[in-house]
């Protein structure tokens, strides 16, 4: 749903660069009356690509907080080059049909670029997801086994504690007797994911 919502959003901001390209074209050739021919034929098709864009773009302000800034630039963008463009080309003003061409480019530059900055920070959302279990199996089995009954070197057995969270975070970081401190090793996300994890062991 949410591909085919900025599909159909990066869709319509091409097609409205090519209806200014064209257009723009035949003003600067200085085709009036082609122009206007084209002007009136697409008139129609022209108010459906706004109204989508702009629902499409406004939908995904609200779901994609990430690229908010570079959508709103985007939209203000293409609802400046609108005005211009029609008072360019009515009047047969050429800087302004321009002007009006360049903001939309700049458009579909931004929508180019939010969708990259999109799938660079899920990326990120990846790389720093912390998985308690993953760190359990890697540092806690060997003493607490892969139940957390193991209870080895006279650990407790983890399912039994009686610890809240944030005493087990604690002696996470902290370490106790045999129980290696393991606050230079995790950061504090991982120690937090870790212990939620050994939460989740109790029966
Ligand atoms: C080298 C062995 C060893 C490793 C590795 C180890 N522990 Fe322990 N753990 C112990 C021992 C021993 C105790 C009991 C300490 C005491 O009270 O004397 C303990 C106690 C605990 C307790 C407190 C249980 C209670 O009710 O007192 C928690 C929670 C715990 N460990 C979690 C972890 C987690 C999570 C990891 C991995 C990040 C881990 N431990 C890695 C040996 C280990």
């Amino acid at each position: 749903m949410e591909t085919g919502i900025r599909h159909t959003h990066l869709l319509t901001v091409i097609l409205f660069l090519l209806i200014y390209l064209i257009k723009t074209a035949l003003l600067l050739l200085n085709k009036n009356e082609a122009l206007a021919n084209f002007t009136k034929k697409v008139k129609v098709p022209e108010m459906i690509i706004s109204t989508l864009f702009l629902a499409t773009g406004i939908y995904m302000i609200t779901q994609v907080p990430e690229i908010k800034s570079l959508l709103i630039i985007k939209i203000i963008a293409v609802l400046v080059s609108i005005p211009l463009a029609i008072i360019g080309f009515k009047k047969g003003n050429k800087a302004l049909a321009v002007i009006a061409l360049l903001l939309l480019i700049t458009a579909y530059g931004l929508a180019e670029m939010s969708k990259k900055q999109k799938s660079k920070s899920m990326e990120t959302i990846t790389e720093t997801v912390v998985d308690g279990k993953a760190i359990y199996n890697a540092s806690c089995i060997t003493c607490h086994g892969e139940d957390g009954k193991l209870a080895l070197m006279g650990a407790k057995d983890l399912t039994q504690t009686q610890m809240d969270l944030n005493a087990k975070i604690e002696i996470i970081k902290t370490g106790k007797n045999a129980m290696t401190p393991f606050a230079g090793m995790l950061n504090d996300e991982q120690i937090h994911a870790v212990a939620e994890y050994v939460e989740s062991l109790k029966k």
